[in-house]
């Protein structure tokens, strides 16, 4: 390989890394349906989780919203052990920089659209929409969500004592 090619050949894996990690059509996909759905007021808020909370263990900012969606809380609610989450899973985060702010800082989305694996997708925007992550296996957030049940931290799988 000529001298010059290398650090060249690893710009362009890089480029392509960050590029694997943003499927923008999913994400504008995943972004539409949260808002139709209304998410802050048709979503149930996660377990132990019923307002905004601020939690030292977070790496994701101070405040945070949790809301998990109908398939989620009927999950919740049925209180059958599982050993994951179904199919259609989709947990949102809202981050904030104060306990009433109204301009969020960030949104975290997990959701389990892929029927071939029932894996988690993970989806990060900064502010209202501008795209960070989105794709089905971002192992800077699995890594650490590795520590939960089915990766997710704040609530463990059903059945969930004192939701
Ligand atoms: C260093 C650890 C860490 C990393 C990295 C991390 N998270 Fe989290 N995440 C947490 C913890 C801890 C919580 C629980 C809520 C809290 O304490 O704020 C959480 C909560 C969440 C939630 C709410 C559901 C749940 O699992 O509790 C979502 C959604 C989420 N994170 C998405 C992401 C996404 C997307 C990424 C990558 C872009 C990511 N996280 C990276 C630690 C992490």
């Amino acid at each position: 390989m000529p001298r010059r090619l290398g650090p060249l050949l690893l710009i362009a894996a890089a480029a392509l890394a960050a590029a694997c990690d943003r499927d923008s059509a999913a994400a504008d996909e995943i972004l539409d349906q949260i808002e139709r759905d209304d998410f802050r007021n048709s979503y149930e808020r996660a377990p132990r989780w019923d307002r905004r909370l601020r939690t030292e263990a977070s790496p994701h900012g101070y405040w945070i919203d949790i809301y998990v969606n109908e398939t989620m809380s009927d999950a919740i609610a049925a209180g059958v052990p599982i050993d994951a989450w179904p199919q259609d899973s989709l947990v949102v985060a809202e981050g904030w920089t104060t306990e009433d702010d109204e301009g969020r800082e960030f949104l975290l989305v997990m959701a389990k659209s892929d029927p071939a694996t029932n894996a988690w997708s993970w989806y990060e925007w900064r502010g209202e929409d501008d795209l960070i992550y989105a794709a089905p296996e971002v192992s800077q957030c699995v890594r650490c969500h590795e520590a939960g049940e089915d990766l997710v931290r704040s609530f463990e799988l059903p059945p969930i004592i004192d939701p």
